[in-house]
């Protein structure tokens, strides 16, 4: 009898590698562009009217932001709508993994679940985010994100974002790294450590320049707050205010 071998598990595996590395190179840039503002006022309205596509066109086009927030977003649908697959999907399922875990205390096991719930919240939390970048797109600069996340609240968000997002795109990596690595099986022990090691420097890196980052927005943000809320215009205010 003859087996005709079915390619589209592999294969969606591999997109979803794929798109998870691209999320997670995407977010590391993110931080760099974001973190601006730790360079001051003028660095990051730079870097907003650089998105905007103004160094080259001459004038800003704050739907190029929307644009690239819309593709970000697609990307993540197709990646979280492959890693679905995998999510336990009825409580006996959950209960068979949840004894599972606890009685093989195995640690790239109990990653794997921190992945799924990790993956889980970032549904709602980048949502949010993307879809406030999406409609508001012109509503990005040194004043402007520091009033939403001040005066608007965003930081609450942030906070939580932050650190979900650097745990999921970490773990993501380490797993990639394991996953597709060129290791023999006699060296991947020695391997795992040094990647999971390099993981959490990089993931530690993130976490400080992400709060650096946010607490600079919030200072702003606070000092700023009695002119929140008036439409700023860099042409009119420049990068002081
Ligand atoms: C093209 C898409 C995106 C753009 C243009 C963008 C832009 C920005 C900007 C301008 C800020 C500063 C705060 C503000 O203005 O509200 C920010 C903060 C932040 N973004 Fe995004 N973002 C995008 C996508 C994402 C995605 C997909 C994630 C994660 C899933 C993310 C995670 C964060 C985090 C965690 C912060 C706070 C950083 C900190 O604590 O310093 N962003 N983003």
């Amino acid at each position: 009898m003859q087996h005709t071998l079915n390619r589209w598990p592999a294969r969606l595996d591999l997109l979803q590698s794929l798109s998870g590395l691209l999320l997670v190179l995407f977010i590391w840039g993110h931080m760099f562009f974001e973190s601006s503002i730790l360079l001051g006022k003028d660095a990051m309205l730079w870097v907003t009217k650089m998105f905007e596509g103004e160094h080259l066109f001459g004038q800003p086009y704050p739907l190029l932001v929307s644009a690239a927030a819309a593709i970000v977003f697609l990307l993540i649908a197709l990646h979280a709508l492959l890693a679905l697959r995998k999510f336990p999907a009825s409580y006996r399922q959950y209960q068979r993994l949840n004894q599972h875990v606890g009685s093989i205390r195995h640690l790239d096991t109990t990653l794997w679940v921190v992945q799924v719930i990790t993956g889980f919240l970032l549904f709602f939390l980048a949502s949010v985010h993307l879809l406030v970048v999406m409609v508001q797109p012109d509503n990005i600069g040194p004043y402007a994100s520091s009033d939403r996340i001040w005066s608007g609240r965003f930081w609450i968000l942030y906070a939580f974002l932050l650190l979900v997002v650097h745990v999921h795109a970490g773990i993501g990596i380490y797993r990639l790294a394991m996953k597709w690595g060129p290791f023999s099986a006699a060296t991947s022990g020695l391997w795992r450590g040094r990647i999971k090691l390099t993981v959490y420097c990089i993931v530690a890196f993130y976490l400080c320049l992400g709060t650096a980052s946010l607490v600079t927005y919030m200072r702003i943000g606070a000092e700023h707050a009695p002119y929140a809320g008036e439409r700023y215009d860099p042409a009119i205010h420049g990068a002081a205010r």
